[in-house]
């Protein structure tokens, strides 16, 4: 096996079942079902008024978010290349009681499967690792989106995602940008929620972006951008190092130098 996309999709269908059973409530799963969630605090503070908007979700997982985004009232389509997710959101819509579709397939095979047009493409949080080529990213974003529609990106930084922990310092130890020919290559054997089963298909295959390819990709694709972030948080303990923030996500320690731990942009199609 040698195709990245399909080594990556193996252990996605591996940690959906996982995250499925949620032992470890990393999820909240019960709590998403009786809507006691709401987004996390930066996406809440920025993504401003969806009720009745038009949403696609990409790569949504196992639809925590996309149920997040169907109680602010929009009408959300999710969309992801993991069957076994794809099975466990429709599973959890059904069981809070309400509406959603749910698609499954690849990040470029987006306007393809789900037509659109949307009035916001909504995407957050582990997601363009998993992408060799932000510019088929970009344009099929654009090409789903309606006239004047928006996209909400929020994801690690570059500044950080470039960072490993060794002894309990940091140190760069990636390039900031991954040829689309040789991802880097990690092994895992469990997933990030603290559940101990080990997992069958550990190996992944991830690109580091970085800002500028980023921009470009968007800009390219003729979406200018309207709002530009760089945070000090981000929703989970990234690094060892860590510590919680008052508001439940993880910061660096005091007295460590400070740099952007994630970032969030809006993008817009021309009306
Ligand atoms: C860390 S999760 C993203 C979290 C998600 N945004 C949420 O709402 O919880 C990454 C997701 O990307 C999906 N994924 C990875 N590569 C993909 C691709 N090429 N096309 C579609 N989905 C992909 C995985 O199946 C997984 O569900």
């Amino acid at each position: 096996m040698t195709d990245p996309i399909e080594i990556n999709r193996r252990n996605w269908d591996e940690r959906a079942t996982i995250h499925a059973r949620d032992i470890t409530g990393f999820y909240a799963l019960d709590r998403v079902r009786s809507n006691e969630e709401g987004l996390r605090a930066i996406e809440a503070a920025e993504l401003g008024d969806i009720s009745h908007k038009r949403v696609l979700h990409l790569q949504c997982h196992i639809g925590t978010d996309t149920l997040r985004l169907v109680r602010l009232g929009a009408i959300v389509t999710g969309l992801d290349f993991s069957a076994e997710a794809i099975r466990t959101a429709r599973r959890l819509t059904d069981e809070a009681g309400l509406k959603a579709d749910f698609v499954e397939g690849r990040v470029d095979e987006a306007s393809q499967l789900t037509p659109g047009p949307f009035d916001l493409v909504y995407v957050t949080w582990g997601t363009i690792c998993w992408l060799p080529d932000l510019t088929v990213w970009a344009n099929a974003i654009a090409t789903v989106l309606a006239p004047g529609g928006e996209l909400y990106f929020a994801d690690a930084h570059p500044s950080f995602a470039i960072m490993e922990e060794r002894d309990g310092k940091l140190e760069p130890t990636h390039d900031f940008q991954t040829p689309v020919d040789r991802p880097l290559e990690f092994t895992n054997e469990t997933t990030y929620t603290g559940d101990q089963t080990v997992m069958i298909n550990q190996s992944t295959r991830e690109w580091m972006h970085s800002l500028s390819a980023i921009m470009e990709a968007l800009i390219g694709a003729g979406l200018a951008i309207k709002m530009f972030h760089e945070h000090e948080v981000l929703p989970w303990q990234g690094l060892r190092i860590m510590v919680p923030s008052s508001d439940g996500r993880w910061r660096l320690p005091d007295g460590h130098p400070r740099f952007p731990l994630s970032f969030s942009l809006k993008a817009q199609k021309e009306q």
